[in-house]
């Protein structure tokens, strides 16, 4: 729930960029960064607002979304360690361009303004500009936030970065998947000797791939693949309950019924029977 205060300070907000405030504005330095990704995966991200606390842990403790749409999100933002802003993201689609504003809470006023471009098919540049509402007090200051700012974005794209490759890898892997027309009832696993209780072992059975891993005493298998954006399950600690955390925005599913307890996306879907023969592992479908 929003104060009436931050209620009165979004009415105000408009949801379009509008580029004559720059000249209002003390512009601090840039940061410029080549990505191996395309276009579509940056703007995704851009208006991705639901990944900030889990793939920028050092950034965002929590989010809660006040409003959004295809020109791009508000949101009430934990900051690590204390504090809480108002924060959007404006997006201009036609020019790959946002614009990210502090609208209260620490650095009140500052602005982002971010412009990507293609520089081949599968790789961007973006340039990164800091605006301050007031010039800092002396030199020193003025290097010292932009230092500061310039550190903290090389890490959110350093994290960006894995996020967008990650979810280009997943689609390139669904799409090969979706070609596979075998329908094995039965597949192997491993050899049991041979088998790491400790590891997750990807197998394939048919179009999908299971993680089988070993837990509470059992081999179990789950879906590798979230419902929601694809984020990769395998590697999820699963808690004490028999539940995985996507590490990309934090769904939760049940790994008996593959269900979505956060209500907020589909089902992973019954994973494949498990089972022991003649000291081998197999799925059966
Ligand atoms: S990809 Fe979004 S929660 Fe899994
Ligand atoms: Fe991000």
């Amino acid at each position: 729930m929003l104060t009436q205060a931050e209620h009165d300070l979004c009415a105000v907000r408009s949801n379009q960029i509008d580029y004559s405030r720059i000249l209002s504005l003390h512009y601090l330095g840039n940061y410029t960064r080549e990505l191996p990704v395309n276009m579509t995966r940056m703007m995704e991200n851009a208006y991705d607002w639901e990944h900030l606390p889990f793939i920028h842990e050092s950034s965002f403790s929590s989010i809660s979304l006040i409003a959004s749409g295809k020109w791009g999100w508000r949101a009430r933002i934990g900051i690590p360690g204390g504090g809480i802003q108002l924060l959007d993201l404006i997006i201009d689609l036609s020019e790959n361009y946002w614009v990210s504003t502090v609208i209260s809470g620490p650095g009140e006023g500052t602005e982002i303004h971010t412009k990507a471009t293609n520089v081949s098919n599968e790789t961007i540049e973006v340039d990164v500009r800091f605006y301050l509402p007031e010039a800092p007090a002396d030199q020193s200051a003025q290097e010292f936030v932009l230092k500061y700012l310039q550190d903290q974005y090389r890490r959110l794209y350093d994290e960006d970065q894995d996020l967008m490759s990650g979810r280009q890898e997943a689609l390139d892997t669904k799409a090969k998947l979706q070609k596979i027309t075998d329908k094995p009832e039965i597949q192997l696993v491993g050899n049991l000797a041979a088998l790491s209780k400790d590891a997750s072992h990807i197998t394939r059975l048919g179009k999908q791939r299971y993680a089988v891993r070993f837990h509470q005493g059992a081999w179990i298998a789950h879906g590798t693949t979230c419902p929601h954006m694809l984020g990769p399950l395998q590697d999820s600690v699963i808690d004490a309950s028999g539940t995985v955390t996507c590490p990309w925005h934090g769904y939760r599913f049940d790994i008996e019924s593959g269900d979505n307890l956060d209500g907020k996306c589909a089902s992973l879907g019954l994973a494949p029977t498990v089972f022991e023969d003649d000291g081998q592992l197999f799925l059966k479908a």
